[in-house]
């Protein structure tokens, strides 16, 4: 998969490209992720990628053609075009997911004020990272990006993702790691108990608890699913109604 990024600031990716299982991913060839400064395609003499609204109006406003022109060099028939918006549809787990099939995905950052409305003309999705305003759409496509990839075959233990949160409509279930007690605060005795079936129904009632507390919107579909694993394969058996 290729992700390329189209930014005005592309300093603020260094960190996000160069640490941890993002960098890992990229060295291993899983992905190949690309900063692009569409500051370097406008044609105005003195750079400029802005100017003031029509209209009037506070602040400045991303011009149209130092991003069409951007999108024009690196866009293929197999492209997907992402704008970050506070406007767009609020991304999800299963978005994230549904990228995963994507050969290249185009990820616009806007900033400022506001970019021209000609350019949402060129995204095949908006995609809000929730409701709230960033000063840009910078650390929404780090998000999203990091979403994706880490979903991506071979970056992390299928196991890991499997288990996440979201994954079954459910929210994820407590883990613990050593000592056995801190501070006062124990590890639940089923834990240690080394009983297969007993732990996995622990977790189970754990996440529907959880979900119920935390995120009840998330369980009006009023199923929950199991992870059940054939040999080598896994899948999810729907094993009880709320
Ligand atoms: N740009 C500014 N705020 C944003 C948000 N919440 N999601 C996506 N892009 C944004």
């Amino acid at each position: 998969m290729k992700i390329d990024i189209l930014t005005l600031f592309p300093k603020m990716f260094e960190g996000f490209l160069n640490e941890s299982i993002i960098k890992r991913a990229i060295n291993e060839n899983k992905v190949e992720i690309n900063i692009i400064d569409f500051r370097k395609y406008t044609s105005d003499s003195h750079n400029r990628v802005d100017d003031y609204p029509y209209g009037g109006g506070a602040g400045m406003v991303l011009m149209p053609e130092p991003i069409f022109n951007a999108v024009d060099a690196i866009k293929k028939d197999n492209s997907l075009i992402i704008l970050c918006t506070p406007q767009g549809k609020t991304y999800n787990q299963k978005m994230a997911y549904d990228l995963t099939k994507e050969e290249h995905i185009i990820i616009i950052c806007g900033h400022y004020e506001g970019f021209d409305e000609r350019i949402r003309s060129l995204a095949d999705i908006e995609v809000s990272i929730g409701d709230f305003v960033l000063t840009g759409g910078e650390i929404p496509s780090m998000a999203i990006t990091d979403s994706i990839v880490r979903l991506l075959d071979g970056v992390i233990d299928k196991d890991s993702h499997l288990n996440d949160s979201f994954n079954n409509d459910l929210l994820d279930y407590p883990v613990y790691t050593k000592p056995q007690e801190f501070r006062g605060m124990k590890v639940p005795d089923v834990l240690l108990s080394g009983h297969h079936e007993n732990i996995r129904k622990w977790r189970l009632e754990e996440q529907i608890k959880r979900t119920k507390e935390r995120r009840p919107d998330l369980i009006k579909k009023g199923w929950y699913y199991e992870k059940i694993s054939f040999s080598k394969r896994q899948s999810w058996k729907k094993i009880c109604k709320y």
